[in-house]
């Protein structure tokens, strides 16, 4: 990882730097859940770009509605496969996705008032980037344990 003047952490990723990837180490062992981590790391990265790299606001807002509505559908899927599976954990999982949900409306309103400023390109990574490894490293990986025990 080598950190830029830009203050986004790059990573090498299949021989090329991206600022946000998802690695082996982070799947739940849950193959569709797993998909659509990469997706969602790959729509993150796609944003981390887009404001790191000076986009102008309304391609930046393009990459903040693409990566929110994939998140809504991610955690639907998170939240159907614990309703179905009688996921014991399934209300103190859903209380951290809606406050990812709530965090991310913050961020954009914060962009929709200041536009893509530095400061925001911070806050993505404090708040989505940080967030999204713990949650998945924590509570997606029991999740997916707990589903593939059921399989
Ligand atoms: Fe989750
Ligand atoms: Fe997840």
């Amino acid at each position: 990882m080598v950190v830029l003047a830009n203050k986004v952490n790059y990573y090498k990723w299949g021989g090329i730097d991206v600022a946000f990837a998802w690695r082996p180490d982070l799947s739940v062992g849950f193959d569709e859940i797993d998909d659509q981590h990469k997706e969602l790391f790959a729509r993150v990265n796609t944003l981390l770009e887009a404001t790191s790299q000076g986009k102008g606001k309304e391609a930046v807002g393009r990459t903040i509605s693409y990566l929110g509505q994939y998140v809504a559908s991610h955690f639907g899927t998170e939240e159907r496969h614990m309703a179905r599976s009688q996921y014991p954990e399934v209300s103190s999982h859903k209380a951290q996705h809606v406050q990812f949900t709530n965090e991310f409306s913050t961020i954009k309103k914060k962009f929709e008032a200041e536009g893509p400023t530095s400061q925001l390109t911070i806050l993505i990574q404090r708040q989505v980037c940080d967030w999204l490894i713990n949650h998945i490293g924590k509570t997606d990986k029991a999740l997916g344990a707990f589903l593939r025990a059921k399989a």
